[in-house]
């Protein structure tokens, strides 16, 4: 349903709700809904802004991650079904598109190229370097030459001529950080690539990244159950300027309420059955979270993802979480998670009770976790 529809729909409703009995009714009708519209204008046209100076974007204060409609969430929805989700996202509001070589490979890229192109000059596309032949089981590669490669092939793909935002997706530690960022800065000034990005860098290689070519966001994974970020880099952030991009927002769909300990995952596209935190034991022993969650949101009309997403962006004005979706309904849920204004107090007591649920299960493991934080 389009935005104006479901206005018209919320119309409706309300009218009959209020049962068109008198001028008063009528009245106080007219009111509630042009606070109502008011309200979805103001969250349609809320902007944040990622990035310093000359290399700032301006972004709806949830983007939308693209990786689970082609790679890792088990399932693959109809190919048409994802063009329109992607389509219908940007009508809504969200401006800022998530994609990687590495989701697929190739297929991710080539699926927000197509659904892109007719507003490509209206929306933003996020993409990714940093794998052996963007397979991240090969290892990692950013080395100069494979960076501009990646680059031509990944503009290929995404059916444009140029990159709003180039992530490197990890830290490769056989090449300087420095040649990276000068690298990226060479295709900036070449007109392919906008701005530059960094995934899961340490403080220090957002330093050194930074003082090279100025770095608009950094994308890590950060959620209520990825807590990390906090104590190191979103400090980093705040004072160079940085934008703040947390990946996997929802924990992999774990703060949702809807993943539990009988949840089935095709293992042949999906990392989670090899996280520790999907285990059974450890959905089990982290489901107070999710009863503290849905605690707050039943009082205020909101879902577990919602509390979750509204909790992520009430930290700091530069974070714009990415969750990624397949389904309408979920997204716009997603979306109006960005409505929801907490009073200082009540933040303070939501993470008040959160910070006393110890959180069971490392975030990573093997391969993964010696990629991350470098
Ligand atoms: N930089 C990196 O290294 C990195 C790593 C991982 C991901 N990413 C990026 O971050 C994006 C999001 O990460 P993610 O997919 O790992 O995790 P996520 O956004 O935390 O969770 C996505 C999962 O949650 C479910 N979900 C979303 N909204 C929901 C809702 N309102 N209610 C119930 N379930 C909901 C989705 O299923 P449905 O489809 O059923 O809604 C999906 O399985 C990716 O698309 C990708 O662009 C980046």
């Amino acid at each position: 349903m389009s935005t104006n529809n479901r206005r018209e729909f919320l119309k409706i409703g309300a009218l009959a709700g209020l049962g068109l009995i008198s001028s008063n009714v009528l009245q106080a009708k007219d009111s509630i809904m042009k606070e109502y519209d008011e309200k979805l204008i103001d969250l349609k046209s809320e902007k944040r802004i990622l990035g310093p100076g000359k290399h700032q974007l301006e972004v709806a204060a949830i983007g939308l991650g693209c990786m689970g409609m082609s790679y890792h969430r088990s399932f693959v929805p109809d190919r048409q079904m994802s063009i329109n989700l992607i389509r219908n996202a940007a009508d809504l509001g969200l401006n800022l598109f998530d994609t990687a070589e590495a989701y697929g490979p190739h297929s991710n890229e080539e699926l927000v190229g197509e659904a892109l192109q007719p507003i490509r000059k209206e929306i933003l596309i996020a993409t990714k370097f940093g794998f052996v032949d963007g397979m991240p089981s090969k290892g990692l590669d950013s080395k100069p030459e494979t960076i501009k490669r990646v680059v031509d092939q990944s503009l290929k793909r995404l059916r444009t001529d140029y990159i709003d935002l180039l992530y490197q997706h990890r830290v490769d530690p056989n090449v300087p950080m420095e040649d990276v960022a000068g690298t990226v800065k060479e295709l900036i000034q070449a007109g392919k690539v906008r701005n530059f990005g960094l995934s899961e860098a340490s403080a220090e290689n957002i330093r050194k990244a930074h003082a090279v070519q100025q770095v608009t966001a950094l994308q890590s994974e950060y959620s209520l159950v990825t807590r990390q970020p906090e104590q190191t880099v979103i400090p980093v952030c705040e004072e160079l300027g940085i934008g703040f991009v947390p990946y996997s927002p929802l924990s992999r769909g774990l703060i949702t309420g809807y993943i539990n300990e009988r949840t089935k995952y095709n293992a042949s596209n999906d990392n989670r059955p090899a996280l520790p935190r999907y285990q059974k034991d450890a959905i089990i022993a982290n489901w107070p979270l999710i009863d503290t969650l849905k605690d707050f949101g039943d009082m205020r009309g909101l879902t577990v993802a919602q509390v979750a997403l509204a909790w992520i962006l009430a930290q700091k004005k530069f974070i714009v979480p990415i969750p990624g979706t397949t389904k309408w309904a979920h997204l716009q849920e997603n979306f109006d998670s960005a409505s929801y204004e907490f009073k200082p107090e009540e933040l303070r007591e939501l993470t008040a009770s959160i910070d006393k649920i110890k959180i069971v299960g490392e975030r990573a493991v093997g391969q993964q976790a010696q990629q991350i934080n470098n």
